[in-house]
């Protein structure tokens, strides 16, 4: 039996980007809450042991901890961020809080030549993100590399290393090295987990979870590369006629969605069955400006919407499918048990009712978008599709910040498709890995010809990222952003003030609400 690569999720949002580094070099892996290691026994089942970052501090009293002592431990252990702090509060460091806290891009000096920065610079730039740091440190540990300001940034004694930083995030400059050197000069791994394996994995996920032959399965689709994917790889693994396809006109989707998805299954020779209940969403909308309450809102809304769908069809048991995805999970809630803080309930999870009268099935709630994508390829389906920017679940909704009209909606609408167009046109929306338009309920003075307005305000949001849980701002020359503004601002009525977002992901998130 291969022993898996034990991760420890202490909470952190970036733990389960971990578990993908790992899988990416064709290791396996797994996540598991602290409980896990309630005993030594299923330690034995594992290979190494990483524990993740976490928003927790070692010196609060609830903080999580496993139950087994580290100095027991004779497999190789990483410790990141709040593992490291971890590991040095267990092993009699001392931890503090510092006053001023190194947060975001930070850069570290080597200060000797050991195996986990292997083919790394001396001076180099990694993803800091946590308030605590290392005052003393535990016996017989080196610091390996420290911060400018002095601070231990890597440590290591034995089969034990440990980091303050994220190698995990792209943002950490030789990330991907330290995490590989960690695995193959420190723990000396072979590679024997294969990427292709995504389509059979999918295929076992709804065998392990669909007992009936023909069960009916309602297949929520959004428009989105996501649901897509997933619609097409339920018509190839199951091959059965009580799949309903269902689209929900929300009216907060984009301009062309609806026609885009009536192609698309046409291409597939797939029936999908649309549903308008725009008046419905609007209706429930009005004068509701709290993100999180509009998330609910959208989120129960789609149930009550498909819940009727379901009782026109008077079966009595149902699942419901859903292209939920990983990031959709730890940023709403933690996934294996852990404790990562909530950011935002994404509406495919948080707004789900209990009186729920269907399971869920969730075939790709373990995969990132860039694998789903590379499921889409794999499925042959169109590339200029497959490799469309990603569109939030509640849709417009959250983009129109503030009530939600008609009028607002159609007016971000137009923009969305001016600014869309426009990176098209120029090559350069797949420079970049998500763009789209905000509109904010904020008025101000402009001058049109000879006359005074007074209109809202829009932002362009553009970001490279690779799989949307860190994001750094696109680089956009000024003159291109003034171009596009003045696209705007001449088509459409209702603005007259364009804004850049230049804000990274952390401390921002993508969308704005
Ligand atoms: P945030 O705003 O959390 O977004 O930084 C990360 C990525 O997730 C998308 N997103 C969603 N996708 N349902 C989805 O299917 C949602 O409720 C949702 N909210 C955000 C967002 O567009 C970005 O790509």
């Amino acid at each position: 039996m291969i022993k898996s690569i034990l991760i420890i999720d202490f909470g952190s949002q970036y733990t389960h980007l971990i578990g993908r580094k790992i899988r990416e070099q064709k290791l396996f892996c797994e996540i598991k809450p602290p409980s896990y290691l309630d005993n030594n026994k299923n330690l034995n089942h594992h290979s190494c042991l990483v524990l993740s970052g976490g928003p927790d501090s070692v010196l609060s009293k609830n903080s999580p901890s496993i139950k087994i002592d580290l100095k027991e431990i004779n497999i190789p252990v990483l410790g990141i961020c709040y593992g490291l702090q971890y590991i040095s509060h267990k092993l009699g460091g001392k931890i503090i809080k510092k006053k001023s806290r190194e947060y975001g891009k930070t850069k570290i000096l080597k200060t000797t030549n050991n195996p986990l920065f292997i083919k790394t610079l001396k001076m180099q730039n990694v993803w800091m993100s946590h308030g605590d740091a290392i005052e003393k440190l535990p016996r017989n540990f080196k610091v390996i590399a420290k911060t400018k300001n002095g601070i231990p940034a890597a440590i290591f004694y034995k089969n034990i290393y440990a980091v303050q930083f994220h190698p995990e995030v792209t943002h950490t400059e030789f990330g991907v090295q330290i995490l590989n050197n960690f695995l193959f000069k420190v723990c000396k791994f072979k590679k024997n987990w294969n990427q292709s394996n995504l389509n059979k994995n999918i295929k076992s996920y709804l065998k392990d979870n669909i007992k009936e032959k023909k069960p009916n399965i309602i297949c929520a689709v959004s428009g989105g590369v996501d649901s897509t994917v997933l619609a097409f790889a339920l018509s190839k693994h199951l091959h059965n006629n009580n799949i309903h396809f269902i689209f929900v006109n929300n009216g907060m989707l984009r301009k062309y969605d609806e026609e885009n998805i009536k192609k698309i299954f046409k291409s597939f020779k797939l029936k999908l069955h649309v549903i308008n209940a725009e008046k419905l969403f609007l209706k429930k909308l009005t004068n509701i400006t709290d993100p999180e309450t509009k998330r609910k809102i959208i989120g129960s809304l789609f149930i009550e919407v498909f819940n009727k769908y379901i009782k026109s069809l008077k079966n009595s048991r149902f699942y419901l499918s859903q292209g939920t995805l990983y990031t959709d999970i730890i940023e709403s809630n933690s996934y294996h048990g852990g404790k990562s803080a909530i950011i935002k309930s994404h509406h495919n999870v948080g707004g789900l009712p209990k009186n729920i009268e269907f399971k869920i099935l969730e075939p790709f709630k373990e995969l990132f978008k860039d694998e789903v994508r590379k499921l889409g390829l794999f499925y042959k389906l169109n590339k200029e599709f497959i490799l469309r920017h990603p569109f939030p679940g509640p849709g417009l909704g959250i983009r129109c910040i503030g009530k939600i009209t008609k009028r607002r909606l159609d007016t971000l609408r137009d923009i969305d498709e001016i600014f869309i167009n426009y990176l098209k046109e120029n090559k350069l929306y797949h420079l970049s890995w998500q763009a789209f338009a905000v509109l904010l309920p904020v008025r101000s003075v402009g001058v049109m010809g000879d006359e005074r307005t007074y209109e809202e305000t829009c932002v362009l949001r553009c970001i490279n990222s690779t799989d949307g849980m860190t994001a750094n701002v696109s680089n956009i020359p000024i003159e291109i952003l003034s171009e596009i503004s003045t696209l705007i601002i001449n088509k459409v009525d209702k603005v007259n003030k364009v804004l850049y977002d230049i804000t990274s992901k952390p401390p921002s998130t993508i969308e704005w609400e």
